[in-house]
């Protein structure tokens, strides 16, 4: 029996939370802070553990992810996924909405809705009674694959609806979607990893849908952007625009920036207008899509083999374009990584001049085919960034060769090492102010120390005239000795000593990501400086200590205790501090303790956190560790090759956890506490 009391709290926090999680994730517009939706989250978490009836599976809690699957099982769709037909131009616009007009037989202004075609993967979300019971790709159109499990980790879509509003049945759809921005999250996690890259936005976010493991799709950041649906429910709407608004009231986001024009010359501007502001989206667009806003004439309009007759889509300049690689050179980053970059004949690509391009590393040079004096595609995708696709070869006349890697580093002359299994040559050399420049470029950007004024430009002048060799440098520096650079005003020469002065005391995070540690990404810098609070915890710990970080494997904890192992660091550092600079601790929460109440028993092999680490681990956040399982344990931490334990757990009906599933609620409990307390080093 679950009192009624824990039944209507649950309730209430599970209304409370679907409330703000809508507010966030599909109106960006949060009323309360990450801490006290954590704390609800948390609140939740432990009634749902003490009584496992309550969590049903549209729970908010329910977004982490299940284990995974062997294959998805088929999902035939009740109505077909169309896709659409493509026009490119103003002229092909007008000759849809001429074939519009005959169909119909009726002439004058049909009345449209123009909508951004955003560029993701189709999903269509079956609504029974208002819960989310079904999302399956598009497939073929007919069937596609059942991704439920997936789907429940994407917050922006509604996993129950409100029962007053929601039709008994509703199939929902629309796209699957990566912000730019958490595709460059992404990407940069990947490669500091040492993992491969995504080429843009579509292909991540495909490839998060589209994994066996759900849980890995709940890392990925995706979108809902809803656009339709299958079979309109009886009276719901007259128009596409009234299907929209009915998919928001219900809470769906819907296209960003729809418009209901009257008559195709308004479709047409407004796929212009559209088409110059495409990068400002969040997301990746491709094109527009014009639809006739009535669903009576879209019904009378009906649709062909593949594609309907009542909507076309308005496809954008692709943004390609091809030049002359003029040179390949090697360049150096502040880790000694040598990167070939393309040197490219200056060319406009979707309104930006290219004229470099990053090559990665010789590898991929090799795998693209390009040679020195090829013309080759470049474009601009899912990123900004431009990139080199192929090279042209039909366009070669035997002069082009070949890219040779320099067996001495171009900037200092140092030995250059492939180390075993990596992808990157690195230059070895102690003292080569290209790895210099990159370390202060990054200890000053924004993620970092965040120093205004002191970009790219300003840091080879202060390296190659003498005036900073290390970092503690930077700290030294007077306004006196900024004036005389090149282009330094007085004004600006005095902005850049206060912006350095305001850098003198930085907290834990950002000067661990600014340090440049191989692996430390700002992410894993964040634990780290949770996880130990002050500079000298982390500077003491050793590869195990480090190991009981969310986040942390053995090639980061090796790198850190290399990184403070290293006597020139040390050195560095030292002198660092002599300047003055200081660093914030963060500390973990001493007075509330989230955890307070609850009871954990760990059962078989953890292989990332060691037993005791996490007993110390969850007594720190307020919990009990116990040895042996009964009714009041909250949480039992199935381990690898668990035995009796789990048998007795799951007899008593208590709450099982994965390892990784307890190592996201540690993270995120530990994540709650604010950084404070001043660390002198
Ligand atoms: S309407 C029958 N609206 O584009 C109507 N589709 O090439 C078909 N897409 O598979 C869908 N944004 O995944 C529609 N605002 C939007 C869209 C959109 C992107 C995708 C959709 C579809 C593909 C068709």
């Amino acid at each position: 029996m679950i009192p009624d009391s824990a039944r209507q709290r649950a309730a209430e926090l599970s209304r409370e939370l679907h409330r703000h999680n809508h507010l966030y994730h599909v109106l960006d517009a949060p009323e309360v802070s990450d801490a006290a939706y954590d704390a609800w989250f948390r609140e939740l978490l432990a009634l749902e553990a003490a009584h496992p009836e309550l969590a049903g599976p549209d729970s908010p809690t329910q977004r982490v992810g299940a284990p995974p699957l062997e294959a998805f099982a088929p999902a035939e769709h009740g109505q077909p996924l169309l896709s659409l037909e493509n026009v490119t131009d103003g002229a092909e616009l007008r000759e849809f909405d001429a074939r519009v007009q005959k169909f119909l037989g009726l002439e004058g202004r049909v009345a449209y809705v123009g909508e951004p075609k955003l560029d993701g993967l189709a999903v269509a979300l079956t609504y029974g009674g208002g819960r989310f019971v079904r999302g399956a790709t598009r497939g073929d159109g007919r069937v596609g694959e059942d991704v439920t499990a997936n789907l429940r980790t994407v917050r922006s879509i509604p996993l129950a609806l409100d029962p007053a509003a929601a039709p008994a049945a509703l199939e929902v759809r629309g796209e699957v979607v990566m912000t730019r921005a958490d595709f460059a999250r992404l990407n940069k996690d990947q490669e500091e990893r040492g993992e491969a890259l995504f080429a843009n936005p579509r292909n991540a976010a495909a490839g998060a849908v589209r994994q066996l493991d759900s849980r890995v799709t709940a890392r990925r950041r995706l979108t809902f952007l809803a656009y339709g649906v299958g079979r309109v429910p009886p009276g719901w709407a007259a128009t596409q625009s009234e299907v929209l608004d009915r998919l928001e009231a219900l809470g769906f986001r819907t296209s960003p920036e729809r418009r209901q024009v009257a008559g195709i010359e308004a479709a047409e501007a407004y796929c212009q207008e559209v088409e110059e502001r495409r990068d400002r989206y969040p997301f990746e667009l491709d094109g527009c899509v014009v639809k006739v806003d009535s669903l009576a004439l879209q019904d009378q309009l009906g649709a062909k083999a593949r594609a309907p007759r009542w909507a076309v889509a308005y496809k954008f300049a692709p943004r390609q374009a091809t030049t002359r690689l003029l040179d390949i050179v090697a360049s150096v980053g502040r880790t000694g990584a040598i990167t070939p970059v393309a040197v490219l004949a200056p060319v406009e690509v979707g309104g930006v001049t290219v004229a470099r391009a990053t090559l990665h590393n010789p590898g991929e040079v090799a795998r693209k085919g390009v040679l020195i004096g090829d013309r080759v595609v470049i474009q601009r995708a899912g990123d900004v960034i431009p990139e080199v696709v192929e090279p042209v070869v039909a366009a070669r006349d035997g002069t082009e060769r070949p890219f040779v890697m320099p067996d001495r580093c171009p900037a200092c002359g140092g030995p250059v090492e492939q180390p075993e299994g990596e992808a990157v040559p690195r230059c070895a050399g102690l003292d080569c102010p290209a790895q210099l420049k990159g370390r202060l470029r990054h200890f000053a950007t924004r993620r970092a120390l965040d120093i205004e004024g002191l970009g790219a430009k300003l840091v080879d002048q202060l390296v190659d005239q003498g005036l900073v060799r290390e970092v503690a440098d930077l700290f030294r520096l007077t306004e006196a000795d900024l004036v005389p650079l090149e282009r330094m005003a007085e004004k600006s020469a005095g902005n850049l000593a206060r912006a350095l002065a305001a850098a003198r005391t930085v907290d834990l995070g950002r000067f661990l990501y600014g340090l440049g540690v191989r692996h430390v990404g700002e992410a894993t810098a964040q634990a780290l400086a949770r996880h130990f609070g002050t500079l000298a915890a982390l500077q003491e710990a050793g590869e195990g200590a480090l190991l009981a970080v969310p986040d942390v494997g053995p090639e980061v904890a090796r790198s850190l205790v290399s990184f403070f192992a290293d006597e020139r660091n040390r050195a560095g550092l030292a002198r660092l501090w002599a300047t003055g600079f200081a660093v914030r601790g963060a500390e973990r929460p001493a007075g509330p303790r989230p955890w307070e109440g609850m009871t954990f028993v760990f059962t078989g092999g953890l292989s990332t956190l060691g037993r005791d680490d996490a007993k110390a681990r969850v007594e720190a956040l307020g919990a009990r560790a116990s040895g042996s399982v009964s009714k009041k344990t909250t949480y039992v931490v199935v381990g690898a090759e668990a035995g009796s334990k789990a048998d007795k757990a799951r007899e008593l009906g208590l709450a099982l956890l994965t390892e990784e599933e307890f190592l996201t609620m540690l993270a995120g409990a530990e994540g709650a506490s604010p950084p404070i307390a001043v660390e002198e080093p």
